[in-house]
Order: structure tokens, then C-alpha cells, then sequence
């Protein structure tokens, strides 16, 4: 890809930025933000690393939407981040306002860009660019559940103790408490987790997965998470730009799939360079169907909450 841009200069946005110009996923990285001298202060810093991580990749910042010009993919991390004791729910009214201005400056600056969306809660405001800018699904879809596959995966090998690398998960549904990890599909290089690990502890892994992005807050303190979502974004965008025709949990509006319609949740989708190629239909069990059922309610809560704050 020749350029992406992230908006948003926070902690997510400066994280995700330093990885794609180290990783060389574009050749030029934009920020843009509304705090005065912020993203250009954020691009000069990272772009300042360029000699010892050796990368050729141009970053620029501006409070100008200008800046978005041209962009092949916007990554949309603006908004507030919840403060410990709220739910990613809480901060919707706010975040919605902000979003909206976000899409309009990408309607009118990028109108081919791909959108990832970040912000929370990120599956209602997944719904809402997609309204708004009435682009096709394969061009407007959030993360969500690499990251929560990813914490999935950290506690499974601090579980077991082996590598990380060996343990494939996959976590459906809203990015929420009522997320659906999905252990029947996680394994250790293809063997079941369930083969090392006893039924307890994985539902107590389950649980920790669920809220996970509450735990580093707690830990934190006076920030949500941004090293881990930064790496899934990242890793999302890798899978778009080399055209990997990955298959990774998306924020996906769903047209039928799952029985659902009018709503975007997280499912297993293929991306590659045209963005969300497909999204991927599980056969679901008992479980991980009642599962789903009450995340989807979970989320159509929040977006039924749309019509009332603007
Ligand atoms: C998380 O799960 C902030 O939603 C983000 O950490």
C-alpha cells in the first residue's frame, strides 16, 4: 500500500503507527488528530526511529482532515477510552460524535480508503461508519476479536507453558463481556487446548478472555490497552496490504450469515487487498449459539441506543 492513516495520535494511534513503519506495511504513514501540534509531534518522534529500525516509510501528522487524502486504508482510533468502572458502552455518546466527523472528513478526503475501525464501542461504531458512508462491508469493518484471540492465546500459553506461536484461537461475537471465545477451535499446533488443559480452568480462561481489556485497565490504571491493539490492528493491515487472504474475527456487518442482519458483531472473515473478502459461517453448537444470541443482543442494545443520542 502506498499510504495509510490513522486518526487518532493517542496511545492506540502513536503504537500502531511506529508498528506499520517499522514493519514497512506502507510507504507513507498520516496521523491526524485535533490536539494542536500533537500528531505532528507524534510522527516526527517515530519518524525519528527510522534509522535503527531501518525503514523507509514517510510519517507526517496534521490537524488538517487534508491530511487523509489519498489514503489506500484509514485506521480509526479516535475517541474517548474508557476510564476504569465503565463498560466500552459508556463511552458511545461521546465517541459517536467524534466517529461521525471522522467518517465525513474519510468521505470526503478518501473516498476509496478501506476503514478499520477501532474506536469503542467498536462493533456499534463499526454499524454507524457503515451506515454513513453506505460503503460496502469489504471496505468498512473493525477490530475486535484479534485482539481478543490474541489475549486468548497469551493465557493459554501461560497456562500450558508452551510457545505462544503453537496456540491458534478464535473469539467471536461483541467486544464485550459477553464476547464468545470459542475453545472448541482452539488448539496447540492442531491438537485441542482441551487435551492440556482441564474443563475448569479453561472456562476460568474463558472468563479472564472475556475481560481481558477490563484487567490491563485495572492494572494500568490511566489507560486502556494499546500495546496488544496496536500489534492486532497491525496485523489486520498486514493481511490486507500483502493480499494474505488471512482468516481473523472482524467487526463485520452481517447480511444474512448467522441468521443476522442490520447489525455488526464479530465473525470469522477472509481478508486480503480488496479488505473483508468473505465472511467465514461457522456451524455453531448448543452453546456457543445461546452464546451468540446474547452478544448479539448485547450489541443491538447499543445500537438501538444510536437513534436516541443524535
Ligand atoms: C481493549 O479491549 C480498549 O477495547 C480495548 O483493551
Amino acid at each position: 500500500m502506498q499510504k495509510i492513516s490513522i486518526v487518532g495520535a493517542g496511545r492506540v494511534g502513536e503504537t500502531t503507527a511506529q508498528i506499520l513503519a517499522e514493519e514497512e506495511l506502507c510507504r507513507e504513514v498520516a496521523l491526524y488528530d485535533v490536539r494542536e501540534d500533537v500528531p505532528e509531534g507524534v510522527a516526527l518522534d517515530i519518524f525519528q526511529t527510522a534509522p535503527f529500525f531501518e525503514f523507509d516509510c514517510r510519517l507526517s501528522g496534521s490537524n488538517d482532515p487534508a491530511i487523509l487524502a489519498d489514503s489506500d486504508l484509514v485506521v480509526v482510533t479516535a475517541g474517548f477510552p474508557r476510564k476504569p468502572g465503565m463498560s466500552r458502552s459508556d463511552v458511545l455518546a461521546a465517541n459517536v460524535k467524534i466517529v461521525d466527523d471522522v467518517t465525513d472528513h474519510i468521505v470526503e478526503h478518501a473516498p476509496n480508503a478501506i476503514i478499520l475501525v477501532v474506536s469503542n464501542p467498536v462493533d456499534t461504531l463499526t454499524y454507524r461508519v457503515a451506515q454513513r458512508t453506505g460503503w460496502p462491508r469489504s471496505r468498512v469493518f473493525g477490530q475486535a476479536g484479534v485482539l481478543d484471540a490474541s489475549r486468548m492465546a497469551a493465557f493459554i500459553a501461560e497456562e500450558t507453558g508452551f510457545s505462544a506461536l503453537d496456540i491458534t484461537t478464535i473469539v467471536l461475537g461483541g467486544h464485550g463481556d459477553t464476547m464468545v471465545p470459542m475453545p472448541r477451535y482452539c488448539t496447540v499446533n492442531g491438537v485441542p487446548v482441551s487435551t492440556f488443559i482441564p474443563a475448569d480452568r479453561l472456562e476460568a480462561i474463558i472468563e479472564r478472555t472475556r475481560k481481558g481489556g477490563a484487567e490491563i485497565l485495572a492494572l494500568r490504571k490511566n489507560s486502556s490497552a494499546y500495546d496488544a491493539p496496536a500489534a492486532a490492528v497491525a496485523a489486520m493491515v498486514d493481511a490486507i496490504s500483502n493480499n494474505r487472504r488471512r482468516l481473523m474475527p472482524c467487526v463485520a456487518l452481517l447480511e444474512g450469515e448467522y441468521g443476522k442482519h442490520d447489525i455488526a458483531m464479530g465473525v470469522p472473515c477472509i481478508l486480503d487487498e480488496s479488505g473483508l473478502r468473505k465472511v467465514v459461517e461457522l456451524e455453531l453448537n448448543e452453546r456457543e449459539r445461546a452464546d451468540f444470541e446474547r452478544s448479539s443482543a448485547a450489541v443491538r442494545e447499543d445500537i438501538e441506543r444510536l437513534a436516541s443520542i443524535v
